[in-house]
Parts: C-alpha cells; structure tokens; sequence
C-alpha cells in the first residue's frame, strides 16, 4: 500500500460545504486511511463574498487533528484553503483572511465553471507575480479548459501546477472530462490528483482507485508523483520513503 497525500478536500467539519458533523469527517478520514491516504490536507472554501465560509478553521483544525492523531499516529493533517479568486487575493493572504497550503507559499485557487480560460491564465499570473505560487484546483471544471486544452499546457509550461480531482480521472464526471484529464497525464501536465471530498455518504475521499487507473495506463513512477511525491512536495513535507504494494 502506498502513502498517498490528498492535498484539496473538504474533510474539516463545520467550516464550508463539506462535512457537517464531526462523524462525517471521522467517516471520510476512515474511508482515506483505509484506502492508504496518509497525508491529508484539508482546504475550506475560502470566498470573499461569503463571510463565514472558513471562519473558525484553525480552532476546528486544532482540535480536530490532535483527536484524529491518537487514532492514527502515522496520518499527517494539516490546513490550507481553496480560494476562489478575487482580485485581492494576496491582501486576503497577507491579512489572514485565507491561508496558503499548510503555510508554504502554494495557493489553491479555483475559478467559476464559466469563467473565460485566458483570464484564469491570466489571473494565476498576477498571483504568482505577487510573490505567491498558485495551484489550479480542479482544472477540468472549467468549460474554456475542456474546450481548449492549450490553456492547461501554457500553465504547465508556467510551472502553475494543475490539480485534478480523482473522480475525473476515473471517468465519474463522464467521457468529456475523462478524456481531457487523460490527456493533460498523457504530456505531464498535472502535477497532484485530489480527492475534492465533501461528502461521506459518496465516500469520496478515496484515491486508491484513482492510483490504479494512472499507474495502469501512465506508469507507476507517474501515479506515485502525481499522489503521493508532488502534494507532499506542494505541502513543504519531505518525500516518504515508498513502500512495497504488498505492505505498508
Ligand atoms: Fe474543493
């Protein structure tokens, strides 16, 4: 079993859209461990126009985690936010209004479905030039992205790393975005493969599936990058030693 890193989802209760209940989290973190998560980072919503989303995400992580620690010593948990953009997002960053991945310089940002594929290009740029280094969440929710894929390579080429959601890749959001998250693997254009978890009852915080499907057709060097060495890496943790299939 290998240790993989989830580094967007929606775990930390009582914060955003994701879990509600603190049995929700505990059940999403069993199904992730189960399936050989080991590292996870929990990244609320952050949207400026939505005062509470993420208000009080530190106190719940705090709490939270040191709970989860004692049931399972060898699971990493740290905090970050997926931020939708807005044009004073390195003020928002600076001022404490949302936070970076567990404290690196690497932003989860997100866009709406319908926003225009240059001005996310664009937009990640202005962030990087404010001395930020963003990630594209979720690169294939965006409609422009599906319909031209150069925009997903020309951030690639920027080195702006591309996430992608598990259930995507496994063919869940159907054919469309299948093949366009297939086809960023196909030129190594993605960097990390998250879950997006939100909800317990789709037991949705899995990767192991996911694993399987990119080790199958891109190789096993690229799955182990793409799941477990890039999101450590993202998250400033040092690289795990990688064990056998067989055992942990
Ligand atoms: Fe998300």
């Amino acid at each position: 079993m290998h240790g993989f890193c989830d580094l967007h989802c929606h775990i930390l209760y009582g914060v955003d859209d994701g879990a509600q209940t603190k049995e929700e989290a505990r059940a999403l973190i069993d199904g992730a461990y189960a399936s050989g998560t080991r590292t996870i980072c929990f990244t609320p919503h952050y949207n400026p126009l939505r005062a509470l989303a993420s208000a009080g995400a530190e106190e719940r992580f705090a709490s939270f985690s040191a709970e989860m620690k004692e049931v399972y010593p060898d699971l990493t948990l740290c905090l970050g936010a997926e931020v939708l953009y807005h044009q004073k997002i390195a003020e928002s960053l600076a001022n404490g209004a949302c936070r970076t991945l567990n404290g690196t310089r690497f932003v989860l940002i997100e866009f709406l479905p319908d926003d225009d594929g240059a001005y996310i290009v664009r937009s990640l740029e202005t962030v990087t030039a404010r001395g930020y280094a963003p990630i594209l969440a979720h690169a294939e929710r965006y409609a422009d992205f599906l319909d031209h894929p150069g925009y997903a390579f020309s951030l690639a080429e920027k080195d702006i790393p591309i996430q992608l959601n598990v259930r995507s890749v496994t063919g869940e959001n159907g054919k469309k975005v299948k093949k366009f998250c297939h086809l960023l693997l196909k030129h190594g254009a993605v960097a990390a493969i998250a879950t997006d978890a939100h909800d317990p009852v789709l037991s949705d915080a899995k990767l192991d599936e996911g694993y399987r499907c990119v080790a199958r057709k891109f190789g096993e060097e690229y799955a182990h990058s793409l799941f477990s060495a890039m999101p450590r890496s993202l998250l400033g943790l040092r690289e795990q030693e990688r064990s056998s299939p067989d055992g942990e």
